[in-house]
């Protein structure tokens, strides 16, 4: 039994212990600038000694213009520490911006706190913390992102945060994009990120760095307001049935790629996940995900006892089950196909 918890231990500690590269907060945050004026910043996954988040806004404090900048550091239990700095205690630090010149910020000489208790987010002691922030920015706990965003939505958050892009299929994730209350921030090039990690990395030797993991489907989210989020996916490809077959399980046509969302097409349509890269609001309203009971929410019927031994096919080519339909905007919602197509020759047949 106690094998099991400190395997279970060693995994999420897995999960959750990598580290993010100050260029990647950078090339985030760069996009950001105008909302930080005047405002308390909260980093409450990180240790200062640490944490490039520290760092970031430690550094770029005046700059920004920012009013105070506190951050947490969780003292978790099982932490095989990675950190030379592992304390005993968990520990903070509230920032008010270099009032003694221009040096570069040092924990120490700014003044470390104790909390009484182990520093985790969902603690009393960080929640008073949280209250007095206008913009939470870290790289959270991956294991713990249901939670982590809840009580961001709970307390009326702005943030800026790095999760998986699995996220976007939670449960308890998808209805706040669908429903615009969180977006995709600019994100990793390629949709990867390298973090430091002492974990051993299984990414190809091309894209190995010493002492990192590779991440893949790594992504930002956000509820700030930024660019990104109002330009146009410039659409080229003109519909076609054969190209774009219906679902078996839902009004809709398959849509293999973003780009290939055809301009002409006036109805619901399937596409990948990473659709939501590309989601602008003002083009594209967003109906449902079809996974599992989120599936069932938005009308996506069970499969038919016939096509069930093809689940497995279709799923691997990546429609029908995981896709998310959505419609565009700026053209009628209902679907000109209002009676059930055959099935195509390339997907389950009856
Ligand atoms: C993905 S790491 C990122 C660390 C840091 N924010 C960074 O980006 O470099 C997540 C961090 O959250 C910490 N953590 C895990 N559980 C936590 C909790 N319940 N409350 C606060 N922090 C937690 C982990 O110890 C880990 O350091």
């Amino acid at each position: 039994m106690a094998g099991n918890i400190n395997l279970h231990a060693a995994n999420k500690a897995k999960k959750d212990e990598f580290y993010t590269q100050l260029v990647d907060i950078e090339n985030e945050l760069k996009h950001y600038k105008a909302h930080f004026k005047g405002k308390t910043v909260l980093c409450n996954c990180d240790d200062p000694r640490v944490s490039n988040f520290f760092h970031y806004f430690s550094y770029n404090f005046e700059q920004l213009g920012l009013k105070k900048l506190i951050t947490t550091c969780y003292k978790n239990q099982n932490r095989d520490l990675f950190s030379q700095n592992d304390s005993e205690r968990a520990i903070w630090l509230e920032y008010f911006g270099d009032r003694n010149g221009n040096r570069v910020p040092d924990p120490e000489e700014i003044g470390i706190h104790y909390f009484n208790g182990d520093g985790d987010f969902r603690s009393k002691e960080c929640i008073e913390l949280l209250k007095e922030a206008d913009i939470v920015v870290t790289n959270p706990p991956f294991s713990l992102f249901r939670e982590y965003m809840a009580q961001l939505m709970k307390y009326e958050k702005k943030f800026v945060i790095v999760g998986h892009q699995n996220a976007i299929g939670y449960r308890e994730i998808f209805p706040l994009i669908r429903d615009n209350k969180v977006w995709l921030g600019y994100g990793f090039k390629g949709g990867a990120g390298h973090f430091f990690s002492k974990y051993e990395d299984v990414a190809t030797a091309g894209d190995h760095r010493e002492g990192m993991i590779r991440v893949s489907g790594v992504n930002w989210f956000t509820n700030l307001e930024i660019k990104k989020r109002h330009e146009d996916l410039i659409l080229y490809k003109a519909y076609n049935p054969k190209e774009y077959p219906k679902f078996e399980n839902y009004d809709a046509i398959n849509v293999d790629k973003t780009a290939d969302i055809p301009m002409d097409y006036n109805g619901v349509m399937g596409v990948p996940i990473t659709f939501m890269d590309k989601y602008n609001p003002e083009q594209f309203e967003i109906i449902g995900l079809g996974i599992a009971t989120l599936g069932l929410e938005c009308g996506v019927q069970p499969y038919k006892p016939e096509h069930k031994k093809y689940r497995k096919e279709i799923q691997k080519r990546g429609t029908v089950d995981g896709d998310l339909y959505m419609n565009d905007r700026r053209r009628s919602y209902r679907t000109l196909f209002s009676n059930p197509h055959p099935p195509s020759p390339n997907r389950a047949p009856s």
